[in-house]
């Protein structure tokens, strides 16, 4: 089976006016395989977001290879990208990122809309959906009616309605307490353990990425180390399940 994430001397730099640029991905290696859980850290400013927008088919890189799912991210048009961004990739942002004066149902049946999910199912499957991530009582309450825990629950539940085959999540704790967190992380696990969804996500904190089986740093956009959770080196470009 292909990887779902392929990158191969990925780089990404950004010019700022004529003689300032900042290379924010300097030649980035990795492999991700179908049912990893994989945390990325990494100082501030050291490439992580620029890493996941790459892979979340949101940017593109300057140089090097992407596939996702086994094609390749360059060869795609601007239709194609969209239509993998929304059927094959789900994301979860650290501000939740859900419609206001809109309900959770009516939040997680959003992405059916644009993936062209018949109206019949889009309910169904949404209310699956918030009853995996443990909200289904709250399908007719607005964001600003939740905590956000809740809020994140419904995002993740909104992120899985078209069976990603890969989750991107930037921070996705980071708005959260200790305890709101500790509930995201173990949804997170279970879903990844039980329901073998791909999760990739992006985090500060040593306790959040602690859930995740691999860990992947960086520094300077350069991945400076890729661990199992329990210290064993992953080899370059090969891949842990
Ligand atoms: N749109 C942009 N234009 C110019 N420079 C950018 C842009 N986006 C990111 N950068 C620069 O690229 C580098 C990497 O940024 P990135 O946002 O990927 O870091 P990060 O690891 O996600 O940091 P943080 O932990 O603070 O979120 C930084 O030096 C940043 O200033
Ligand atoms: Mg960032």
């Amino acid at each position: 089976m292909e990887p779902v994430v392929y990158v191969k001397d990925l780089q990404k730099v950004y010019e700022l006016g004529e003689s300032e640029r900042v290379t924010a991905l300097g030649g980035v290696d990795l492999k991700i395989e179908s049912g990893e859980f994989v945390a990325v850290m990494g100082p501030s400013g050291s490439g992580k977001s620029t890493f996941m927008h790459i892979v979340g088919l949101l940017d593109e890189p300057t140089s090097g290879i992407y596939r996702f799912e086994g094609s390749d991210a360059s060869a795609l048009t601007a239709d194609e990208r969209a239509d993998i961004r929304s059927r094959r990739l789900g994301f979860v942002f650290q501000s939740y990122n859900l419609l206001s004066r809109t309900t959770a149902l009516e939040n997680a049946e959003l992405p059916m809309i644009y993936s062209g999910v018949p109206e019949a199912d889009r309910r169904r499957i949404a209310l699956e959906k918030l009853a995996i991530v443990g909200v289904e009582s709250l399908r007719d309450h607005a964001p600003n009616q939740m905590s956000g825990g809740q809020q994140q629950r419904v995002a993740i539940a909104r992120s899985l309605v078209n069976n990603p085959g890969l989750i991107l999540a930037d921070e996705p704790t980071g708005a959260l307490d200790t305890k709101s967190s500790k509930e995201v992380m173990e949804l997170f696990t279970r879903l990844n353990r039980e329901e073998g969804i791909t999760i990739l996500l992006v985090t500060h904190e040593p306790e959040v990425a602690a859930y995740a089986k691999r860990i992947i740093t960086f520094r300077d956009g350069l991945v400076v180390s890729d661990r199992l959770r329990h210290g064993e080196p992953v080899e370059s470009g090969k891949v842990a399940a």
